[in-house]
């Protein structure tokens, strides 16, 4: 163990972990992810690499397949968890999550695990999903060989570092490989991404169209943008999604710069214009600055949960206005994490526009303890930048969400508002490609007259035959709210007829209410056209999403 251990401390505490095999037996390993976006699963592929490089045998598990009965059998057990929106698991993996906290949870006294937790910390609930797996893993009796890590969007670093503490945690507690001088293997999460766009290295794609399509008289603002991907080699499929960095607004830059005592800095301003992130107000950073410029009622704040009153729909200038303090350069820039990339569907097939992305983009706009606050990268797409500017962009692939392999599976599209955009994606392709499967296309938006996003396509694609059939929602077209799922309920035996011949159904747009909402009609609709009861409906729509048959993109 000595051995081990000195081997380990030499190679920098955190920077290398020697394999686990030289005893001659791979040991077994599951990596277990639950992903959203795909970081958690790109994370575990990496992780699964890292193993196999130390001897272990590991197996890549996504609880969108497994069930808790899975891990029984485990030995050596890697979590990766996102978490998402308010503190919910990803959707996918809400079956497992749900089963492993309930009461018919295996023990796991045999397993030895690690989690490692992802999230945002723009969000109260910051990686809420592993820290709970963390407690039920140890609270069913499994044990914790390495401590949980969570990281924020710039997670490369520290789930590179979690990764080797991790399988250096559960290597074989043999000493043999070390002592013999065993390699090394340092885990760097970094250099396999190299080559690719990435956020470090984004690709200046040109902005060649920005048209409003709501209406004047509309109460939103939604823009379309065309950008050029001419040069990149970016090679996209529908369904995937365009990173975006934006840039803040200048007037709130000047405003965090004047209350933080540092007018003028110019330099300073450019690097929080189009590098830093100023608009989150998240717990870390209140504490990194109270550590900087104590305050007693920020230490109070910070001493409960009141911070999360606080910090609730607040950004970085209500903390700077409500505790002042003049700052140096370095100290304000030192409080920021990198400004986040924000992903849009992307609209466009590459068939139908090769060379081109387009993006549906709604401006984000609010009120809050008196101020104006404006989403960062939807206003800086549809107002901020003009024109021939250059928009720094890499892809996020999801593979979550696919057209149906077959060309003549029937599709059913359930997209209000931007969460259309991938679906124009969708039949622009399926018509590229000579798809003879039938589509169905599910849209709403508050106003006929101002929010019809992309009517006229709509109908040129339904004139072709290739849009079979269109239901619209207008919520606020007449008295009562009308929405998809309420069409979705009037179609209920066509579209259950649809299903049972195959159809592909395929959900996007606001997840706050607008999913969870279409989800309990799709319950409803099965009760009422199937005759299953709560239980096997909820089986039913388990069993569409592991089939991969219900694929959805909220946000
Ligand atoms: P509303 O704004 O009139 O409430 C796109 O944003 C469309 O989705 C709008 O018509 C919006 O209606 C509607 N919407 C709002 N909440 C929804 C929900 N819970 N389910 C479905 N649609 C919803």
């Amino acid at each position: 163990l000595a051995g081990f251990l000195a081997g380990y401390a030499a190679a920098g505490g955190q920077a290398g972990v020697a394999p686990a095999s030289a005893a001659g037996k791979a040991r077994p390993l599951t990596i277990l992810y639950a992903t959203e976006s795909g970081n958690a699963e790109a994370l575990a592929g990496k992780a699964q690499a890292a193993a196999r490089r130390l001897g272990f045998k590991p197996v890549l598990l996504d609880m969108a397949d497994a069930s808790p009965a899975d891990l029984a059998g485990a030995q050596n057990l890697l979590v990766i968890a996102s978490t998402w929106g308010e503190g919910d698991p990803p959707q996918r993996a809400a079956f497992f999550y749900e089963d492993l906290m309930g009461a018919g949870a295996p023990r796991l006294e045999k397993v030895r695990y690690s989690v490692l937790a992802l999230g945002d910390s723009a969000y109260v609930n910051f990686c809420e999903t592993g820290r709970r797996l963390d407690s039920r893993l140890s609270e069913l009796g499994a044990v914790r060989a390495a401590g949980r890590v969570e990281c924020d969007l710039d997670f490369e670093k520290p789930a590179a570092a979690w990764t080797e503490t991790a399988l250096a945690a559960l290597a074989p507690v043999d000493g043999a490989a070390a002592e013999a001088g065993a390699e090394i293997i340092r885990v760097d999460f970094h250099k396999e991404a190299a080559g690719l766009w990435t956020q470090e290295n984004p690709f200046p794609a040109g902005l060649v169209q920005q048209i409003e399509l709501s209406g004047s008289r509309s109460t939103k603002h939604v823009f379309h943008l065309e950008l050029s991907l001419e040069g990149s080699g970016i090679a996209f499929e529908p369904g995937d999604a365009l990173a975006v960095l934006p840039e803040n607004e200048p007037a709130l830059v000047e405003e965090v710069l004047e209350k933080s005592g540092l007018a003028g800095e110019e330099a300073l301003g450019r690097r929080l214009l189009g590098e830093l992130d100023i608009t989150t107000l998240s717990r870390p950073l209140m504490e990194s600055y109270q550590r900087l410029r104590p305050h007693d009622g920020l230490a109070r704040l910070l001493d409960g949960e009141d911070w999360r009153g606080f910090a609730k729909d607040r950004q970085l200038v209500d903390l700077l206005e409500a505790f002042p303090a003049r700052l140096e350069a370095g100290e304000l820039t030192g409080l920021l994490r990198p400004l986040p990339a924000r992903s849009y569907s992307l609209a466009s097939s590459p068939l139908a526009f090769p060379g081109e992305a387009h993006l549906l983009v709604g401006a984000v706009r609010w009120q809050s303890h008196g101020r104006a606050r404006a989403g960062v990268a939807s206003t800086w797409l549809g107002e901020r930048i003009r024109r021939g500017g250059a928009v720094r962009v890499f892809l996020r692939p999801n593979r979550h969400f696919r057209l149906p392999a077959d060309g003549r599976t029937p599709v059913v599209m359930i997209g209000p508002g931007t969460g259309v955009a991938p679906f124009r994606a969708f039949l622009q392709h399926r018509r590229e490609q000579a798809a003879t499967g039938r589509n169905w296309l599910f849209f709403g938006d508050r106003s006929s007259t101002h929010d019809f996003l992309y009517q006229l396509e709509w109908q040129e694609l339904a004139q072709d035959g290739l849009l079979t059939r269109m239901d619209v929602a207008f919520s606020r077209d007449q008295p009562e709210k009308i929405y998809v799922q309420h069409r979705l309920w009037e179609q209920r035996r066509e579209l259950w007829a649809w299903l049972e011949e195959g159809a592909q159904l395929y959900l996007c747009g606001d997840a706050t209410a607008m999913a969870a909402d279409v989800e309990s009609m799709l319950l409803a609709i099965a009760a009422d056209q199937g005759g299953l009861d709560r239980d096997a409906a909820r089986v039913w729509l388990g069993d569409l999403v592991r089939g991969k048959r219900f694929q959805r993109d909220v946000y």
